[in-house]
């Protein structure tokens, strides 16, 4: 599929939604991008000058048909949802209309205003409970155990029957835990491996009491978090570089084939367990991490890794950058002080 009419990017101050333009301005500059965020978790620094920046919300239908309207726009990426699995368990309303509501409005537009294909981001917290291992695209009954996965894997739901019913091509890609440089590990809902490398990287700094300047009040409240182990760290994931992602979206919009709701994992294809995660980030940081110990997070699931068969044979998706080159990669980052400019 090519485009010359603009694309419309969701989420796009997020971490991967940023990603994502950051690349498309690199293949495809001649092709416009229309973002938009709510900065819900979203970062105003992470929004390129390079595109057609609209503040507001999915769920807002007046703002969304607005833009639909003004741009119509040929492709939609859907990045935006509320990334939380804990933060589902503890509000999921709030999290069900961002997730599912925000995204059968985007998809009705889409409709209305003949959008030739939307790629959707799931996630595979949708196989929840399951023990199937590695998971593949057609386990079924899958049996989301967070809010959350049960948002996305209904949000998928969707793009199958309003493919069905209005002829829309949708993609749904199911991302495994994604990380990289341009993911912040400061929020308490932070995914595991931001929120380790934040406190791994970050120098013990003590303020002086006696000074009270500006900068000395600055390193004070830079002192580094406590950092926590829910669970046993026996449970395990499929952690995928943010740029593997990137890549998965660009060839599903590149696709010659007509979709219908198709679903394709996305991780890469190694499972590793927090136990290994932080022996490596000790390794490679040359610090111990200081683990505070809490109970099992409710709704979490234990084991996790991505069958990618089908999206190599369909998408011809690989993911090129393995966990370890990851890993090292968003150190640096991290190391360099997490600035956007280095992104
Ligand atoms: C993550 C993503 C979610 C995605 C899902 C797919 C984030 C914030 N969420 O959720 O968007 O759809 O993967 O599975 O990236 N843990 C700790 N200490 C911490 C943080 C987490 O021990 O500081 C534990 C958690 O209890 C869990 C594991 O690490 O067992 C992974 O948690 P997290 O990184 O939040 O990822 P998911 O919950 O899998």
């Amino acid at each position: 599929m090519s485009s010359l009419n603009p694309i419309l990017i969701t989420g796009c101050a997020g971490f991967i939604g940023s990603a994502f333009a950051r690349r498309w301005k690199q293949e495809f500059p001649k092709v416009p991008m229309i973002g938009v965020d709510d900065f819900s978790t979203g970062r105003r620094d992470a929004i390129l000058k390079e595109m057609t920046f609209c503040e507001g919300s999915i769920t807002d239908d007046a703002f969304l048909n607005g833009i639909l309207k003004k741009y119509r726009p040929d492709v939609v990426f859907h990045f935006a949802a509320v990334p939380r699995v804990g933060y589902s368990v503890e509000h999921p309303f709030r999290t069900l209309q961002s997730n599912l509501s925000g995204t059968v409005l985007l998809l009705e537009k889409a409709r209305d205003f003949e959008v030739k294909r939307c790629i959707y981001s799931s996630s595979c917290a949708v196989y929840g409970a399951s023990v199937e291992r590695p998971h593949t695209e057609n386990e079924a009954p899958v049996d989301p155990i967070s809010p959350y996965g049960l948002e996305k894997y209904v949000g998928e739901r969707y793009c199958v029957l309003l493919s069905k019913l209005f002829g829309l091509d949708t993609v749904c890609l199911r991302y495994f835990n994604v990380f990289g440089p341009g993911q912040y590990g400061d929020s308490p809902y932070s995914g595991v491996i931001s929120a380790w490398l934040s406190g791994a990287c970050s120098r013990s700094v003590e303020p002086n009491s006696m000074d009270h300047s500006k900068e000395n009040r600055e390193k004070a409240t830079r002192r580094p978090k406590k950092l926590f182990l829910e669970g046993d760290g026996r449970q395990s994931r499929d952690f995928c570089f943010v740029d593997n992602v990137i890549d998965a979206n660009l060839l599903a919009f590149q696709s010659e084939q007509r979709f219908h709701g198709d679903v394709f994992n996305i991780g890469s294809g190694e499972e590793i367990d927090l136990l290994t995660l932080k022996h490596l980030i000790e390794q490679y940081t040359g610090n111990e991490l200081v683990l505070e110990k809490r109970p099992s997070r409710l709704g979490d699931i234990q084991q996790s890794q991505a069958d990618i068969t089908k999206a190599g044979e369909v998408l011809g998706y690989v993911p090129r950058v393995n966990f370890e080159e990851g890993l090292q990669r968003t150190i640096q980052w991290v190391k360099w002080g997490c600035r956007q400019e280095d992104l």
